[in-house]
């Protein structure tokens, strides 16, 4: 069977009911949110889903099977689960003992149901020579747009995707919604597990899921708006508290191992991924660790733009985004040895002054990397001094595309390139207007394109020699038929930062 059908068969499958007769407990479909993969390692990953539906029992046995073939004829591992109420009846199996650089199918049994088929793949051994073809992707809002975005991911034969933040929206559906989303801002365990499975109950973004395995970061959205550290936009709301329970609905629906199950309000999700001889991933956390906005706005926490001459707060070398442990945990791992190093976090990177600087010292937004300026020099000036190859930082949060130089310092016109950076634009979340984007431009002569008015996703193929990224743009965003557009594509030669157009 070919990859193309076997993605369209995962849909219909998904969207067909499971037993179609009836309203007894025992027809009601468990895998309704369907099937998912993640963290790939050389021997294994983590296989998820999630029992939904009234009169499940305290503890429902699941059983999971990994085969060679889509007609689970060859079997290569199998097992059981416990799916408990206490975690939303979620599951996470993690085989082990599998082949490197191998494809998989997979799939869950439980009451007499079976889940959708998902595809998956171990990641190739550490000295295999590879190659390496993935999407980043991020900002999903369901109510703004729909997830035709999706139903390309799954066409597209990669062996990775990496979402890099706002899986949910906590925020109270808008008044003129493309979608209907139930419920209203979310702050309790019960209302963050009915957001996700509002999210996850679109075929297309379940089709992604099953096509290949995930590696996740979260952004803000996952929790709150603006939130840094146990602190919220809303200094009236206990962020602790919410945050304990949006990192627990978090888990609970996606493909983490069970080691990375959250304790109160704290869940690791920094980590590394070692892709053969040709590429270390790091994924990068930073809202949990990170210091608070500078120079809020008065009574609030949060993100603020603001002058540099108005906020000195913004050159304290003491302040960090990512928290001195994890800067140190990233200072120490850059891979020397491989040619690429591949970076999965949240936001953009590259400055994006947004005055004139004959008007003075530069306009700031202070919630992304130019909040914690200093903290970003220290980061591409360890690159720079190990001189460490092939670093290339991937982002999303700010809902548009960005491809840019980075430099370890950009107050000075002759600081060498150091990394690329592809920030990719938003599945569906909506962005600020072109023409403030293009009236800076020209004070930001690092940024090689900036598109804030694209929806989809930017798809990389990788190989010892160079970086190719195809920045994919959907036709019609609010169309769940959309067909797809490469809008453009640039290069990173092994050896030479800095994208270049192709
Ligand atoms: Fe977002």
């Amino acid at each position: 069977m070919t990859r193309r059908r076997f993605v369209a068969g995962a849909t219909a499958l998904v969207a067909m009911p499971w037993l179609a007769s009836g309203p007894r407990a025992a027809d009601v479909p468990r895998f309704a949110l369907g099937v998912a993969s993640g963290q790939p390692r050389a021997d294994g990953m983590v296989l998820w889903t999630r029992l939904m539906g009234e009169a499940l029992a305290e503890r429902v046995a699941v059983h999971w099977e990994v085969a060679d073939d889509e007609q689970f004829t060859r079997i290569v591992a199998r097992g059981q689960e416990s799916a408990d109420v206490e975690w939303a009846h979620s599951v996470h199996a993690e085989p082990g003992g599998l082949a490197p650089g191998r494809w998989y199918f997979y799939r869950c049994r439980a009451l007499g149901q079976q889940s959708p088929v998902g595809r998956t793949r171990t990641a190739p051994a550490a000295a295999a020579a590879a190659t390496l073809r993935f999407a980043i992707a991020s900002c999903q809002r369901y109510d703004v747009g729909h997830y035709a975005a999706w139903r390309h991911v799954a066409a597209a034969h990669l062996d990775l995707v990496l979402f890099l933040g706002d899986y949910i929206y906590e925020s109270a559906p808008r008044r003129d919604p493309v979608r209907h989303l139930e419920g209203g801002e979310v702050f309790t365990l019960a209302q963050y597990r009915a957001r996700y499975a509002s999210y996850k109950s679109d075929p297309q973004l379940q089709a992604a899921h099953a096509a290949a395995p995930w590696l996740m970061v979260w952004d803000d959205h996952e929790v709150s708006n603006d939130y840094a550290g146990v602190s919220g936009s809303d200094p009236l709301v206990d962020t602790r508290a919410r945050r304990a329970a949006a990192y627990r609905a978090y888990w609970e629906h996606l493909p983490f191992a069970q080691a990375a199950r959250p304790t109160a309000a704290d869940m690791r999700i920094v980590g590394r991924l070692d892709w053969g001889r040709l590429a270390r991933l790091h994924l990068l956390d930073d809202r949990q660790y990170r210091d608070a906005q500078a120079c809020p706005l008065p009574g609030r926490g949060g993100s603020n733009t603001v002058a540099l001459a108005d906020c000195p707060t913004l050159a304290d070398p003491a302040r960090t985004l990512l928290g001195s442990e994890q800067e140190q945990w990233l200072a120490d791992g850059w891979d020397l040895a491989r040619p690429w190093n591949l970076v999965g976090q949240q936001t953009l990177m590259a400055r994006m002054n947004w005055q004139d600087p004959s008007q003075g010292k530069g306009v700031y937004w202070t919630d992304g990397w130019d909040g914690y300026a200093p903290a970003r020099k220290r980061l591409l000036g360890t690159v720079a001094a190990k001189k460490v190859p092939g670093v290339v930082v991937l982002g999303g949060d700010v809902h548009s595309n960005y491809v840019a130089d980075l430099k370890a310092d950009y107050d000075d016109p002759a600081a060498p390139v150091v990394a690329s950076e592809f920030c990719g634009t938003s599945i569906t979340s909506l962005s600020l207007a072109q023409a403030r984007v293009d009236a800076a431009r020209a004070f930001n002569p690092h940024i090689r394109y900036a598109r804030t008015d694209q929806r989809g996703y930017v798809s990389f193929e990788l190989d010892g020699r160079e970086l190719r990224a195809a920045l994919q743009v959907v036709d019609r965003p609010l169309d769940p038929e959309s067909g797809i557009t490469t809008a453009a594509r640039f290069v990173v030669a092994a050896g030479r930062p800095g994208p270049v157009a192709a």
